[in-house]
């Protein structure tokens, strides 16, 4: 890595193998991988990580349900499921972490006996309602009384009343020290909603957690006593250090980690209370940040399987798309804030910013080179006021663009880039070239105009390949610029920002239909 750039590590949560994946999933994947993608056009030094959550009494159960060995159940998943859902929304993942790796339960083991060296691990006793849905021991204020039982607050499950002699992490010993930790980087947790809520939690004191189980075995053993395996949350977070090298590589464990998790908002607590105890246990970095997201409602509850709400991610790509999937759950929800799914929603915006927008402004475009040019790139001619005013439109919206990704503000990163899509069209009903184009002396507004056009479709194609690979690829096919400017995927947002880089005189090729429409289906 040259010394100018930046490292830049982000994850997502490793999704339980045996969820059948739907779109609260894939909204944490396209987040990241937006997130990723922009980056890399930075011309940061990226990494994005993703994979799944293999062990525990979770995943024995349903393997069992169905006839299998957990292992063997866990790679049936991983291929049917997990990987063709990230090559179904595009996801460009650098690496995919399975806790059922060796290279992750090797270093399980390295991490284990730091904290125990350290004094941090001692045996004790714990009594307490268990969710196996959450894979978590529950406080009071998390049930609810239904009966003579209670049910946990997300899976409006039964818990179970679990007794155990277990091995325990001191995370008690850490509550001051984690205190000052958010005190001193007020970014850590984001949204400002989130950092609150854990502040508050940790505050009302914490106490030492259960780190191992020895009523099923489906899971890494404690290094010191076989007979027990480590509690399945506190070894999926070692995920994060174990898939970039600890314990194994030092120099790419320096060169990506602390990174960046992204998470659900009902998963902050492990990440952003017990995730900092353990590294700052066993001497390592905390992470950069914690980012909670909202969940997806569908009909006003957290979607999720158990609840028979759940929407597969393939029942939106077959119909829209999937550069519409990622366009739409990035713009329509606030990062951070929860969002309601409907289909009107999607395809309202699919019509009106897509096809009609984005979609028709490249067409028109190329349509009237096409025409007037022979399909060649005209030559700027003088540029007027209406011109340079699009190019200032352009870098400023690359410069807010580029902020609001710093800023993990998804959504506006790209309101940002729309503002060219939208301030565009209107640019060229005002200027109605084809009406210029009716004289020797408007043609030579009109060379300026289209030009002007088509470069800012050559910064759109650069700028919005982080959210729709597929068709930025087809425009940039297109602008039939590969020769020249190079692949779409080996731009930077630095070329984006050079005005005029397309050169004039470049011969377009035909535009495949960017958003094609959509048949409504008729009874
Ligand atoms: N295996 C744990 C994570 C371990 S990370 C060290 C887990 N897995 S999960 O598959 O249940 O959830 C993964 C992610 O999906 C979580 O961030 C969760 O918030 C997210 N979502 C699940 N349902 C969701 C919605 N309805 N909406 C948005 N995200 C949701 O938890």
């Amino acid at each position: 890595m040259s010394s100018a750039e930046q490292s830049y590590f982000v994850t997502t949560p490793i999704f339980y193998v045996n969820d059948v994946p739907h779109i609260g999933h894939a909204y944490t994947e396209v987040a990241a991988d937006l997130l990723a993608r922009w980056h890399r056009l930075r011309g940061d030094d990226t990494w994005l990580l993703t994979g799944t959550d293999e062990h525990g009494q979770k995943i024995l159960r349903s393997a069992t349900a169905n006839g299998m060995d957990p292992k063997a159940w866990a790679d049936h998943l991983v291929e049917t499921a997990w990987k063709p859902l990230l090559k179904e929304i595009d996801i460009s993942n650098d690496d995919f972490i399975r806790t059922t790796e060796a290279r992750h339960e090797k270093h399980v083991h390295t991490f284990l006996n730091i904290l125990k060296e350290k004094g941090h691990i001692y045996t004790g006793e714990f009594e307490g309602y268990y969710c196996v849905g959450c894979e978590e021991y529950k406080i009071e204020r998390e049930l609810i009384a239904e009966g003579d039982h209670f049910l946990c607050n997300i899976h409006s499950k039964p818990v179970e009343m679990l007794q155990e002699r277990n091995y325990f992490f001191k995370m008690s010993a850490f509550t001051e020290d984690l205190l000052k930790f958010y005190e001193e980087n007020p970014k850590f947790i984001q949204p400002e909603s989130a950092r609150n809520e854990v502040i508050s939690f940790v505050k009302s004191g914490l106490s030492d957690l259960s780190i191992s189980r020895s009523s099923f075995d489906w899971g890494i053993k404690i290094p010191w006593d076989e007979s027990h395996i480590v509690y399945v949350w506190f070894e999926a977070l070692l995920n994060y250090i174990t898939a970039v090298g600890f314990g194994e590589d030092e120099d790419n464990f320096n060169r990506r980690w602390p990174g960046v998790h992204l998470v659900g908002k009902d998963i902050l607590r492990f990440h952003a209370v017990i995730w900092p105890a353990m590294l700052m246990a066993a001497g390592l970095a905390t992470p950069k940040k914690i980012f909670a997201h909202g969940w997806l409602l569908v009909g006003g509850e957290k979607m999720s399987k158990s609840k028979l709400t759940g929407i597969s991610p393939n029942q939106i790509t077959d119909v829209f798309g999937s550069d519409a999937f990622r366009y739409y759950f990035m713009r329509a929800i606030h990062f951070g804030q929860d969002g309601s799914f409907s289909w009107e929603d999607l395809s309202n915006r699919y019509n009106a910013e897509l096809a009609n927008g984005f979609g028709n402004l490249a067409s028109r475009v190329l349509g009237m080179i096409g025409k007037y040019f022979d399909g060649k790139v005209p030559a700027p001619n003088q540029p007027n006021e209406a011109d340079t005013a699009i190019q200032n439109i352009v870098a400023e919206a690359l410069e807010d663009a580029d902020q609001a990704i710093l800023d993990y503000a998804l959504d506006e990163n790209l309101n940002a880039l729309w503002r060219i899509v939208e301030e565009l069209n209107g640019y060229l009903t005002e200027q109605a070239p084809w009406h210029l184009a009716k004289t020797e002396e408007g043609m030579l507004r009109v060379q300026d105009i289209l030009y002007t056009a088509v470069e800012s479709l050559r910064v759109l194609a650069i700028a919005l390949y982080p959210i729709m690979p597929k068709a930025t690829q087809k425009l940039w096919d297109a602008l039939g610029v590969e020769d020249q400017l190079g692949t779409l995927d080996s731009q930077r947002l630095a070329d984006a920002k050079q005005w005029g880089a397309l050169p004039e005189g470049t011969s377009l090729n035909t535009l495949a239909a960017l958003f094609p429409r959509i048949e409504e289906e008729t009874e």
